[in-house]
């Protein structure tokens, strides 16, 4: 059998294979952000469809760290634990280990959907958040111990932290986003310092159960994180007792950098009741515009394996890499030549479910995904699903 189908015991969790679902926000919760059999029937999908193991989509561990998508899951929400549990209960049967993926938006989110003012670790002109007190920093640290404790609870393998994308954590460790002068930022272990407390007062309450941490690798904005500056902190992470590391980039001032392909302006447009009652050319113009103003880094295919690879070297604990990846032949070569332990894909297990099956089978090699990216706008309006670059028949 080939090595990347061969099952491995990665952060203490055995996977049966080494192609991830990387976390991919589901909007399948109710408005209390309950789990629904929505969800479940998603990840028994994805299940069967042969992935060797589900990071869920980002759970917010309060309020006001929830974001601005649609019906958002919640993990300290004593009505949650119910619906997990019949999830992570149903995932075991399937032999497919499930890591829940918690969340503070921080500055990336919006009053309007949290009903309280957005806080980041400093006031900045990238979104409109004000800076945190400290004693909202330490409420921020027991809210992500307090989820760690329940995800253990109800079931979940392990967590994932995240600390990508220019979420609140991501916020903290970057040079770009945190300006502060205290203990929490200026120097890396300064503005580490969060995710270390986390980690030292989450070990106090779980022991070894594993919590992984999802980081950028890098940011293409100007002062944002630097590989050197990455596997700095991927070191750190190790230190502190981090039991595996998934390397992404991006902010949502980035753009698109997170997940390349085209920019969706027509959905964009169509999502917007403003914009959508426009004349159908005065749409295609802004669409030209949209697509001019968004920045659109290159290469579209994997472009976090650079800084994955770097950080492989430098630590012992084991790294995934997610972002661009479609092709059995660059999953094999990654994993083959030890760039990486394991992979992660988003957007080609929306479209496919069971592409790992495809793959194992000799079926298909090539993810059909043709990175229209609808799929991460229609997500502020509904649940999750591929649109495959067409406009759904409510918005057209
Ligand atoms: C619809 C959508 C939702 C996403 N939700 C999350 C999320 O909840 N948490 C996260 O860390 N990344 C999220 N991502 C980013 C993906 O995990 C991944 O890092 C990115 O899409 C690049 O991988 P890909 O090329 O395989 O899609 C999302 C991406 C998409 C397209």
């Amino acid at each position: 059998m080939k090595k990347v189908f061969e099952p491995i015991k990665l952060a203490g969790i055995v996977f049966p294979n080494r192609i991830i679902r990387s976390a991919t926000y589901e909007g399948m919760s109710d408005k209390d952000g309950k789990p629904t059999e929505q969800l479940l029937k998603k990840y028994t999908a994805l299940a069967k469809g042969g992935v060797g193991g589900i990071i869920t989509g980002f759970i917010g561990v309060n309020q006001q760290g929830m974001s601005t998508g649609y019906y958002m899951s919640q993990i300290n929400n004593a009505e949650s634990a119910k619906g997990y549990k019949v999830i992570t209960g149903k995932m075991h049967e399937l032999g497919t280990p499930i890591i829940a993926q918690l969340n503070h938006c921080g500055g990336q989110t919006k009053e309007e959907a949290t009903g309280m003012p957005a806080i980041a670790p400093s006031k900045i002109a990238d979104y409109k958040a004000r800076e945190m007190t400290k004693a909202e920093i330490l409420e921020v640290i027991e809210a992500f111990v307090q989820g760690i404790k329940k995800a253990k609870e109800v079931g979940f393998d392990g967590v994932q932290i995240h600390m990508a994308h220019g979420y609140l954590l991501s916020e903290f460790v970057s040079p770009r986003m945190n300006r502060r002068t205290d203990e929490w930022g200026g120097s890396t272990e300064n503005r580490f310092r969060i995710v270390k407390t986390i980690y030292e007062k989450a070990r106090k309450e779980v022991g070894n159960y594993p919590i992984i941490v999802k980081m950028n690798g890098y940011e293409t904005l100007k002062n944002g994180m630097t590989i050197e500056e990455a596997v700095k902190i991927a070191k750190l992470l190790e230190q502190a007792g981090c039991d595996g590391i998934e390397v992404s980039n991006g902010t949502v001032k980035a753009g698109l950098a997170t997940m390349r392909g085209s920019v969706p302006w027509e959905m964009m447009v169509a999502q917007n009741k403003r914009l959508n009652k426009m004349p159908k050319f005065i749409k295609r113009l802004i669409g030209i515009a949209a697509t001019k103003t968004f920045p659109q880094p290159q290469p579209k295919s994997l472009y976090n394996l650079d800084a994955a690879s770097s950080i492989k070297q430098a630590v012992n604990i084991p790294v995934i890499v997610v972002g661009g990846i479609t092709n059995l032949a660059d999953i094999e070569d990654i994993i083959n030549t030890e760039k990486c332990d394991a992979v992660s894909m988003s957007r080609p297990f929306i479209m496919e479910s069971d592409l790992v099956n495809k793959f194992k089978a000799g079926k298909q090699t090539q993810s059909k995904c043709i990175q229209c990216n609808f799929c991460i706008i229609g997500s502020e309006n509904g649940p999750l699903r591929c649109y495959y670059g067409k406009l759904p028949a409510r918005l057209s």
